[in-house]
């Protein structure tokens, strides 16, 4: 991978990179479609599928988690992806259980909250992928999910912070007609959590109606309670967190107004699914 990357480099062709972990979806290709519109005709595509373990805690669903290789390169081929890489754990991790690997990439401040607090090891294995993944591909711009808003943030930080010479766009989440956000995990859902399961998208809009309502800031933790409340309507979902923050520092909000983002995690029976948005 990185000796095609050193070819397209020396050629000066301009490379748009999607990583994934795969089980492609069509807000996987929407992130193509950018990639293509950033890189040009003349430039080349470049998505990754790749099941992260590092990302995952030994009590995650790693060895659940989807995967339809077959699927995913016919869906990447009609797309227009140019170069598939899907690199084995041997390639990634050349002996990590037997300490033959042992560097790791971690940030520091935006990866503290949220998900972080949650899944504390998660995004130290989402930015030492991410960098490595960077190093095999050499892009010059690289897509990312706005669904993972906080895992963007983190990614972006990390970017700048070691000096990876790329750009890194995020781009709109891609919802269900009903509004549930894309996601490979949704096919976890039986129908009845698959129903239950707009209720994250609901409780945005709940929290977006409260604020456009008013002009005045209104109280984060009475918002909180209010979402908590409309969570448990669902019998399958339990609220991990619900938080307010500004879109681009993730420094906690404690009066939320126009333009405040909101990101919530909420389990919905063993599925843990998550969503964002901009409040306005
Ligand atoms: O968002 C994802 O699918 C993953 O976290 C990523 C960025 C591909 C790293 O494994």
């Amino acid at each position: 991978m990185q000796r095609l990357a050193l070819r397209w480099r020396r050629e000066g062709k301009r490379v748009g990179f999607v990583p994934t972990m795969g089980y492609l979806h069509d807000g996987h290709m929407s992130l193509v479609r950018r990639a293509r519109q950033l890189a040009g005709k003349q430039g080349i595509v470049v998505a990754s599928i790749y099941v992260n373990p590092t990302q995952f805690a030994p009590t995650e669903d790693l060895s659940a988690y989807p995967r339809d290789l077959a699927r995913d390169k016919s869906l990447c081929r009609d797309a227009g992806v140019d170069v598939l890489f899907f690199p084995s754990d041997a390639e990634m991790y050349p002996g990590r259980n037997s300490g033959g690997y042992s560097t790791y990439v971690v940030e520091k401040r935006l990866a503290l909250g949220m998900e972080g607090n949650s899944r504390p090891t998660h995004f130290g294995g989402v930015t030492t992928v991410v960098a490595k993944l960077f190093n095999l591909v050499l892009p010059d711009v690289a897509i990312f999910g706005a669904k993972d808003w906080q895992q963007a943030a983190v990614i972006r930080r990390m970017t700048r912070d070691l000096n990876f010479p790329l750009k890194v766009v995020v781009a709109p989440t891609r919802r269900e007609s009903d509004g549930l956000a894309m996601s490979s995990r949704n096919k976890y859902l039986n129908p009845n959590e698959r129903k239950q399961a707009t209720i994250l998208s609901r409780a945005l809009k709940l929290a977006k109606e409260v604020v456009t309502a008013t002009r005045k800031p209104i109280n984060a933790d009475l918002l909180k309670k209010r979402l908590t409340a409309l969570v448990a309507t669902q019998p399958a979902a339990r609220l991990d967190y619900v938080e307010f923050f500004d879109g681009q520092t993730l420094q906690s909000a404690e009066a939320v107004t126009r333009g405040t983002h909101m990101a919530l995690a909420v389990f919905v029976g063993k599925t843990r699914l998550i969503d964002n948005a901009e409040l306005r």
